[in-house]
């Protein structure tokens, strides 16, 4: 796609002197890999923040989901409910288990899981639901939920682009069993690269604390009572998201105002995701539909030759190679996907700068439509 220079990129961190400060106090007091004090510093702040006794730092997202699925006893023979219109890590760490993802629809409007489709796919192999908030928008925990008592279900939360995401006042992370989330350099705290694993299961959390130390024993050491991981985190990336953590209201504020001033300048030109009452939406990344799917790539290709970099929405899993055997129409998610568009959504992003963007949407949108 396109060339040109990318003034405006779809994402990028923000990095302040407390960042470069706290790394530089790892270098100084040579803690540099997964033993130091950001580590536990930054899981009690996550924790406290979340609201929940239990959480464990992991190298990334997706070792963080894989970690959560292991310690749920997912493996061979078993069935993980997964939404088809997430990030691939999602069903990759069900499939990792050597369980294996059964895919559904979402619902038009929020994006997110479709509860009618969860109810439709539930056979005897079904151990657990994944729900993934999808772009920051909390799925319906509380139906999903009810689902699972029914059916004697695992719930798992893919929190990984939803860090200040909320139903009334409940962080996203505390409904399902165990959840996880992603601090990739896009996310809205960020640690380069890195994951949390929450749970208020202390038996849950033990085995993941296990599973990501190589499995180490408690009482010996080199001594290995399972076939462990080297998941950890380390305290290089703990420090910039203890840094992170101290903004992360500002953050969030500043996203919510982005996504704001993009709904009101884009009103009755994109479809954006649904606010639904009582949810807090965190804005992790805003995404608007276009009328129709012809016109994405063309509007990515315009606005690239501004210099404004733009992503589609994710292709849905089902119809990737892998995943695609057992062919099922997505029709709702197969729509999001062809007219979605990511739009940048970083916080020093400026509000003029949104208004040009779009206003270019506006005027291709104009060249598009017949009068
Ligand atoms: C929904 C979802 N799940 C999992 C992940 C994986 O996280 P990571 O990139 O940190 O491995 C991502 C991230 O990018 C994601 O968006």
């Amino acid at each position: 796609m396109g060339v040109g220079k990318i003034k405006i990129p779809v994402y990028k961190p923000t990095i302040t002197d407390l960042e470069k400060q706290y790394v530089m106090a790892c270098l100084d007091e040579e803690w540099i890999s997964s033993k130091g004090r950001f580590i536990p510093q930054f899981e009690k702040e996550f924790s406290d923040y979340i609201g929940i006794p239990h959480a464990l730092s992991l190298s990334n997202g997706t070792t963080a989901l894989h970690a959560a699925l292991m310690a749920l006893g997912i493996g061979s023979g078993d069935e993980v409910i997964v939404p088809t219109l997430t990030y691939v890590a999602s069903a990759n760490c069900v499939s990792y288990t050597g369980a294996r993802p059964v895919f559904v629809d979402c619902e038009p409007g929020t994006w997110n899981i479709s509860l009618k489709d969860v109810e439709r796919v539930i056979t005897n192999r079904t151990r657990a639901i994944m729900a993934v908030h999808l772009y920051g928008l909390p799925c319906d925990m509380h139906g999903l939920m009810e689902i699972a008592k029914k059916h004697d279900l695992l719930v798992v939360e893919d929190c990984a682009e939803a860090i200040g995401s909320k139903i009334s006042d409940k962080h996203v992370g505390r409904f399902g069993d165990i959840s996880s989330f992603s601090f990739y350099g896009n996310k809205t705290i960020t640690t380069g690269e890195g994951g949390m694993v929450v749970t208020s299961n202390p038996t849950l959390a033990e085995r993941v604390d296990h599973l990501k130390g190589q499995g180490l024993a408690r009482f010996r050491e080199y001594w290995h009572d399972i076939i462990g991981y080297n998941y950890r985190m380390t305290n290089l990336c703990a420090a910039i998201g203890c840094a992170q953590m101290q903004r992360l209201n500002q953050t969030l504020v500043r996203k919510r105002k982005i996504a704001e001033l993009y709904r009101s300048e884009l009103d009755g030109v994109l479809e954006f995701q649904a606010e639904v009452p009582e949810m807090v939406h965190s804005h992790w990344m805003v995404c608007g539909l276009l009328p129709n799917s012809a016109m994405r790539d063309p509007l990515r290709e315009a606005l690239l030759e501004l210099g404004i970099e733009t992503r589609p929405v994710f292709y849905p899993l089902h119809s990737m190679p892998m995943y695609s055997g057992g062919f099922r129409r997505m029709p709702i998610s197969d729509d999001v996907s062809s007219r979605g568009i990511n739009l940048p959504s970083y916080p020093e992003l400026e509000d003029q700068q949104i208004i040009w963007i779009c206003k270019s949407v506006r005027e291709f949108i104009k060249t598009q439509v017949p009068h």
